[in-house]
Order: C-alpha cells, then structure tokens, then sequence
C-alpha cells in the first residue's frame, strides 16, 4: 500500500486474523496523517470496537487529557494499535495475533513517517523493542528504534488503561508528557 487509504482497504480485506471474525468491525487509525508525533497502543477496546475508532473510551478520554496538558491534541498526533480489531473480551492480543498484524503497523509508521512515536504500555513497547522487559522499567527512556524501513527516536509510557487502574503511577506519565514535549521543542516541531 502507498497510502493510507490503501492501507486501510488491505486491512480491511485482510481475512488471516482469528480476532478479526468475531469483532464488530476495523479499527483504524485516528489523528492527523501529516502529524510528526505517533502513538501505538494495543488494540481496540469495547468503545472502539462500536466506533471504529482507537482510544474513543474512557482511557482514551484520559489520553487526550495527557495530550492535553502538552498542548496536543488529535489534529497534531496519529494513533494507531499493534492490532486493528477488538481481541474477544479485551483479553490482550496473542505473540501470534501481533506478528500477523505488524506489518500493518509498520507500514502505517512509514506512510506517516513521524519525528517522535510513543508507544502505549506493556504490549506495543515488547512488541516494537522485541524486548520482554516490562513496562515499568522500560518508560520515560528514548531509544532510536526501527519499525519497518522507519528509524527514529521512540518513548514508551504508561498506557492511560493502567492509570485508570492505579492513579498513583500518574506522576510517571506526567515526566514522560514533558519528556516528550522537551523533544517536540528539541525536534523544531
Ligand atoms: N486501548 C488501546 O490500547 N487502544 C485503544 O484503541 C483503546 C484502548
């Protein structure tokens, strides 16, 4: 695919994932397709599920605050998941699931081709940094990191899910919010 409308219509098309079956539908990116900022998350939730949407529920309300609070917001990031459709009862995707679908992910990556990705928790941060370190240990460092024919530098932070879920750990995503608005200022951007 050479845009991402072809993309999307190959994703769309695409029948070799188990998950996609039993999901309502595609869940594509959202944001800004010229933005210099990326987000990865995991994949689509109940809400995005229903919507088609990344990040439309309660975490991804969350999210926009955090983007937020670092003068972003939807117009000037693009988000996109390791998975495009809803794992059945939100359990997490499967090493299998992930492997089938990243290059769907990679080549959104090299169509945008962003300054700066973030990835979102756990999932997305083990996936692209082949690593089995948690997310914990691994959050608020960049490290220059190839995704597909895409290099640059990428920032894993704590994914809003998890702070729903523990408020306390809120202080951490805030340093890494304004460790990545110190590389947009950095970046020129
Ligand atoms: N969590 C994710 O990782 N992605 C979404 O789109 C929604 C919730």
């Amino acid at each position: 695919a050479t845009t991402l409308e072809a993309l999307r219509a190959a994703m769309d098309a695409y029948d070799g994932c188990t998950i996609k079956p039993r999901a309502t539908q595609l869940c594509f990116a959202d944001g800004n397709p010229e933005a210099q900022i990326m987000l990865v998350g995991e994949g689509p939730g109940e809400q995005e599920d229903k919507l088609g949407k990344p990040f439309v529920g309660r975490a991804g309300q969350l999210l926009d605050r955090m983007l937020g609070a670092i003068g972003l917001d939807r117009t000037k990031v693009f988000i996109a998941n390791m998975v495009p459709w809803r794992p059945p009862g939100n359990r997490n995707p499967t090493p299998e699931e992930l492997a089938l679908c990243a290059p769907f992910l990679q080549r959104q990556v090299e169509l945008v081709n962003p300054r700066l990705l973030v990835t979102l928790g756990n999932v997305p941060t083990q996936a692209l940094f082949e690593t089995n370190q948690g997310i914990t240990r691994m959050r608020g460092t960049w490290k220059t990191l190839n995704v597909g024919n895409w290099s640059g530098p990428v920032l894993p932070t704590l994914h809003p899910a998890f702070l729903l879920r523990t408020p306390a750990a809120k202080a951490q995503a805030w340093k890494d919010m304004l460790s990545l608005k110190q590389a947009i200022a950095e970046a020129g951007i």
